[in-house]
């Protein structure tokens, strides 16, 4: 069933996202540089303006690729605009989702979810639609603002996230933030 409606962080604050102060409190590749890896297809689920795309594009290289996916056209404009500056664009592939809908086709090594799931109104089919996509071996890291997430509604995601057949592999220590690392139940953990 879905939750009740939520907002999405509107275009015009894409500033507020992708800056020098919030990458001096947030290192994206410090984030990220434990799951990925040269070569991997990877998913940006919520790109917003690319803090993370961007990053992520450097890291897997010029045999990988980056789904970043938004909602918001403005928003994927935005990206686009800076991995064409920054000569990563061949590794960006921009993908516009519908709130209820991801409708990707691929499978991922890894996939983020920044700051953006309670944003979606439908977690379960959100998140049971990206462990549909995740290899037998992939990641799914789930990152929420402490500020916007209260931890109970926290772990009440967790709790759909289990319900569609992921399991917690570890809870990473991101400044400000709640965060679990997930992976499919079905691979046991090393
Ligand atoms: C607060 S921003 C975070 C952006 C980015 N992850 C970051 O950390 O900088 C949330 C983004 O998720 C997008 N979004 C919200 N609901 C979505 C959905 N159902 N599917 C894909 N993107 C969505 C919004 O348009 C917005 O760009």
């Amino acid at each position: 069933m879905a939750n009740k409606s939520t907002d999405v962080c509107p275009y015009q604050w894409a500033w507020t996202l992708d800056n020098w102060v919030r990458r001096l409190l947030q290192n994206p590749y410090k984030i990220v540089r434990d799951y990925v890896k040269e070569g991997q297809t990877v998913l940006d689920l919520g790109c917003g303006p690319g803090f993370f795309s961007l990053p992520m594009a450097t890291l897997v290289g010029e045999k990988g690729k980056v789904i970043s996916v938004d909602v918001q056209d403005e928003m994927l404009q935005i990206l686009k605009n800076k991995s064409e500056l920054k000569g990563l664009n061949s590794r960006i592939v921009l993908h516009k989702a519908q709130p209820e809908k991801l409708g990707i086709s691929e499978m991922v090594d890894f996939a983020l979810a920044f700051y953006m799931v309670h944003e979606v109104p439908d977690k379960k089919s959100f998140l049971g639609e990206v462990a549909s996509h995740l290899k037998p071996d992939g990641n799914f890291l789930i990152v929420e603002p402490k500020f916007h997430v209260s931890k109970s509604d926290f772990d009440s995601t967790l709790e759909v996230a289990r319900s569609v057949g992921l399991e917690q592999v570890s809870k990473p220590r991101i400044s400000f933030d709640r965060a679990v690392l997930l992976k499919p139940a079905s691979r046991k953990i090393a």
